[in-house]
């Protein structure tokens, strides 16, 4: 059920230099919306209202966990901000149609 993301990451080395910043802050978002999902698919199993609370409001923290790292992208790889507006435009496009 846990992420496999980033497969292999146990055989790279401290300041490995093959692995960015950039690429580390990608690894991080996968893996904190993959938590998103997984928790938001845990409150939806449970048969606990406390314990779906629980998912819930982590899944929200995860959510957040998800903002620290695509600010951290977006320092590391500022063509990755030209590219957020650039899809976010072309919804609002294709929204328009
Ligand atoms: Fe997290």
């Amino acid at each position: 059920m846990l992420s496999e993301i980033p497969k292999g990451f146990g055989k790279v080395k401290e300041n490995d230099s093959r692995m960015s910043d950039a690429e580390l802050a990608r690894i991080g978002l996968i893996a904190e919306l993959d938590a998103v999902n997984l928790y938001e698919q845990m409150a939806a199993l449970s048969r606990d209202p406390l314990l779906r609370k629980v998912f819930l409001d982590i899944a929200r923290e995860e959510k957040e966990h998800v903002g620290e790292f695509l600010e951290l992208l977006k320092r590391f790889d500022e063509e990755q901000i030209n590219a957020l507006e650039e899809g976010a435009q072309e919804v609002r496009e294709m929204e328009e149609k």
